[in-house]
C-alpha cells in the first residue's frame, strides 16, 4: 500500500492506494471517532463491494444506505435520504460516513457529511477511475439544482481516503477511459515527465495492468494533492484543473448530458483548448497533435461533432461559471505539462479554433 498525503494543516488527510484495501481498512477505521458508521452507495456498487467494506470494519455499528445510480440522483432529494437515514440511527457528531462508489456518491455524500450536525466526518472510498484520480481528493462536495450542476455545495475534506485499485476490475471501458481524460489533464497542465510516461505506458494502462495503473493512479493523485494544498478554495492556482472544462461544460450542455461522459466531452475540450493554445503560438506547434494522439490511444473522442455550431458553444460558455466578467478564462498550455490562466483569447480565436477542431476528425 502506498501512502499520499494532501497536505492542509488541522485537515490534512492520507490517501491510501493499493490492491485489496477494501478487505482491510483498519489504518482507516483508526480514524473514527465513534463505533456508528454509515456506508453510502448505490445499486451498482453496492452488490459489488459493499459487503466487504462492511465487513472489514470489525467492531463498529455499521449501517447501510443504498441509493439509485446516477447522476440524476445527486439531488437535494437524496442528499435528504442520507440525513434521514443519519437521524434514523441516532448518528451524533462523532459518527462517520464511508462513501462507497463514483463521484455521485462521492459528492452527495460528502456533502451530507459537510452538513450533518455541521460536519461530521466522511471517509472516500472511490471506485471509478475518474473518482479516484480527482473527484475524492479535495473536499468538493455537493449536488446538482434542476438549472445547474453542483450548484449547491461545500468544501468539506474528507479525514481519509482509501483508493483501492482491484475496483476498476469492474469498471465499464467507457467509464474507465473518461477517467483517464482526467489523467491526461493533471498531466498536461503540471507534469511533463508524467505526460510522456502515460504516452508510453498506454497499452499497460488499457490492458489495467495493476503495477502501472497503480503508479498512474499515484501521480495523479500526488499532483492533485499539491494543487489543493496550495489552493484549497480555488483561488488561483486550483483553476488550472479546469483544463478542457469549459468547452467540456458547454458541449454536456448543449447535448444534454446524454451524448458524452464528462470525461469524454473534458478530452474533446482539452483538444480545443491545445488548439487554440497552438494557434495562438502560446505552446509549441505539435502539441495539439501529440495531445490527440495520446487521447486516441485511451480510446477518447477528439472532436466536437458537426451537428454543434462555434456560436452555440461561445453562447453557452458565457452562462458558465468559470467566464469572469464578460470575458472567457480559459486555461490554455504554455508547454506540455505547463498550463496557464488566460483571459485574453478573443471570439475570434475561439471560433476559429473550435472550428480547426472539427475539421480534424
Ligand atoms: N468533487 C470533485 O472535485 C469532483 C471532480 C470531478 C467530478 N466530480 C463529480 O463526479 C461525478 C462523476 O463521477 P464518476 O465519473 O465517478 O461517475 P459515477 O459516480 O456516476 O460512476 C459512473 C458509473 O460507474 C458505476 N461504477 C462505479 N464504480 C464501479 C465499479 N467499480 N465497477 C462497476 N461500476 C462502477 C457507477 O455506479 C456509475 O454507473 C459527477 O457528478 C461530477 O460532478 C466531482
Ligand atoms: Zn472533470
Amino acid at each position: 500500500m502506498q501512502t499520499v498525503k494532501v497536505d492542509l494543516a488541522d485537515r490534512s488527510y492520507p490517501v491510501y492506494i493499493g490492491s485489496d484495501l477494501l478487505g482491510k481498512p483498519n489504518a482507516v477505521f483508526d480514524m473514527c471517532n465513534s463505533g456508528t458508521i454509515l456506508i453510502v452507495s448505490n445499486e451498482t456498487v453496492a452488490p459489488l463491494y459493499l459487503d466487504t467494506l462492511a465487513a472489514s470494519l470489525t467492531g463498529a455499528d455499521v449501517h447501510k444506505l443504498v441509493l439509485p445510480d446516477g447522476e440524476n440522483y445527486k439531488t437535494s432529494e437524496y442528499w435528504s435520504r442520507i440525513i434521514d437515514k443519519l437521524v434514523e440511527i441516532r448518528a451524533t457528531r462523532d459518527a462517520t460516513i464511508f462513501t462507497l462508489g463514483g463521484g455521485v456518491i462521492g459528492d452527495l455524500g460528502g456533502f451530507a457529511a459537510a452538513s450533518y450536525m455541521r460536519g461530521v466526518t466522511f471517509v472516500q472510498v472511490p471506485t471509478t477511475l475518474l473518482s479516484q484520480v480527482d473527484a475524492s481528493v479535495g473536499g468538493k462536495t455537493g449536488f446538482n439544482h434542476p438549472k445547474g450542476k453542483n450548484l449547491i455545495g461545500a468544501f468539506h475534506q474528507p479525514a481519509a481516503v482509501l483508493v483501492d485499485i482491484d475496483t476498476l476490475g469492474t469498471l465499464p471501458g467507457r467509464e474507465f477511459s473518461a477517467g483517464l481524460a482526467e489523467v491526461v489533464k493533471i498531466a498536461a497542465i503540471r507534469d511533463a515527465v508524467f505526460l510522456s510516461w502515460l504516452e508510453a505506458n498506454s497499452p499497460e494502462i488499457m490492458a489495467r495492468e495493476p503495477v502501472a495503473i497503480t503508479s498512474m493512479v499515484r501521480r495523479s493523485i500526488v499532483n492533485k494533492a499539491e494543487v489543493v494544498a496550495e489552493d484549497e478554495r480555488e483561488s488561483g492556482v486550483r483553476a488550472l484543473l479546469n483544463f478542457g472544462h469549459t468547452f467540456a461544460h458547454a458541449l454536456e450542455t448543449l447535448t444534454h448530458y446524454r451524448k458524452y461522459l464528462h470525461g469524454e466531452a473534458v478530452a474533446i475540450g482539452m483538444m480545443v483548448a491545445a488548439e487554440l493554445s497552438e494557434s495562438r503560438s502560446l505552446c509549441e506547434p505539435g502539441f495539439c497533435e501529440r495531445l490527440g494522439k495520446l487521447l486516441q490511444s485511451f480510446d477518447l473522442p477528439l472532436c466536437i461533432p458537426d451537428s454543434i455550431e462555434a456560436n452555440d458553444i461561445l453562447e453557452t460558455m458565457k452562462l458558465d461559471k468559470k467566464v469572469i466578467a464578460g470575458s472567457v478564462r480559459l486555461i490554455l498550455v504554455k508547454s506540455a505539462g505547463q498550463g496557464i490562466i488566460d483571459s485574453s483569447s478573443d471570439k475570434l480565436q475561439i471560433t476559429a479554433a473550435i472550428n480547426a477542431n472539427k475539421a480534424i476528425c
